[in-house]
């Protein structure tokens, strides 16, 4: 089984009595998840009793206004954070439960993860901080450099390894960040406004890259944005208001 496939859940309907019965994959499972933050003696409310379902594959938009708990719902999905009450699952495994260390084993096998402002490292080349991201995992020197050039050139960076981030374009940022975040093979790709520090072509340029790679590669997309155009594209779009969500 691949790392995609046990992300997707496979591991756990194949393991279940009731796989002969096929029902759609799950990659998230959200039950009245709620994430509340000690603020000033106050209690600022980020989530409230969220209960959401993502299926495998799934490319979902999260809008809402500012404050609105977006970047917290990501964070519970990225297992960064975990929620003050509720469960998250994620494929078979049950993040809300897990110990730190397997909280970041998780993160760094099976979840990309890209930002509005790249979050590339400067002093390290396209090449260097794509293979970053294959540190943690048990990869050889030479099997990261392997796997760095081809995540870079997927998204078309083949002639720009040795280029520094100043010495990219926003566009060309965003594609190492994105070819750091499926270097991996991660199931799932969360993305807090890929497209935000954009402009209009490039971000459909941008968009169309993280349609192409889900659709290859069978990854669950996430991405919080602001911009309609950017949340139309999406399956399913989701509004988080006041740390509540609702179908749109
Ligand atoms: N670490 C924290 N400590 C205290 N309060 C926090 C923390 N992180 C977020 N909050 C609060 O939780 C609420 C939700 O914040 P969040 O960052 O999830 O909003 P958002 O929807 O991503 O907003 P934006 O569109 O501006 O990015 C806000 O009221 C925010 O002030
Ligand atoms: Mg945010």
């Amino acid at each position: 089984m691949t790392d995609t496939a046990a992300a997707a859940g496979l591991a756990a309907d194949a393991a279940s009595p009731a796989a002969s019965a096929p029902r759609p994959q799950t990659a998230y499972e959200l039950d009245a998840v709620t994430k509340r933050y000690p603020q000033n003696g106050r209690t600022v409310t980020a989530l409230n009793d969220v209960t959401l379902r993502i299926g495998a594959g799934e490319h979902v938009a999260i809008q809402g206004p500012t404050g609105g708990g977006k970047s917290t719902l990501l964070q519970m999905l990225g297992a960064l954070d975990r929620p003050s009450s509720g469960t998250v699952r994620l494929g078979d495994v049950e993040l809300s439960r897990i110990g730190d260390r397997q909280l970041t084993r998780v993160r760094a096998e099976r979840i990309g993860f890209v930002f509005q402002n790249f979050n590339l490292v400067p002093t390290l080349t396209a090449q260097e901080n794509v293979e970053a991201a294959l540190v943690p995992l048990d990869a050889t020197p030479a099997d990261r450099a392997e796997r760095a050039a081809a995540a870079l050139a997927s998204v078309g960076l083949a002639d720009r390894v040795t280029h520094r981030p100043a010495e990219l374009s926003g566009g060309q940022q965003q594609r190492v960040a994105i070819a750091r975040a499926i270097v991996k093979d991660p199931g799932v790709l969360l993305a807090d406004e890929p497209t935000g520090a954009l402009d209009e072509d490039t971000r459909d340029d941008i968009m169309a890259l993280l349609e192409r790679l889900r659709a290859d590669r069978g990854l669950t997309l996430v991405v919080v944005t602001h911009d309609s155009a950017v949340a139309r594209r999406a399956d399913r779009r989701l509004h988080l208001k006041a740390g509540r969500v609702s179908e749109r």
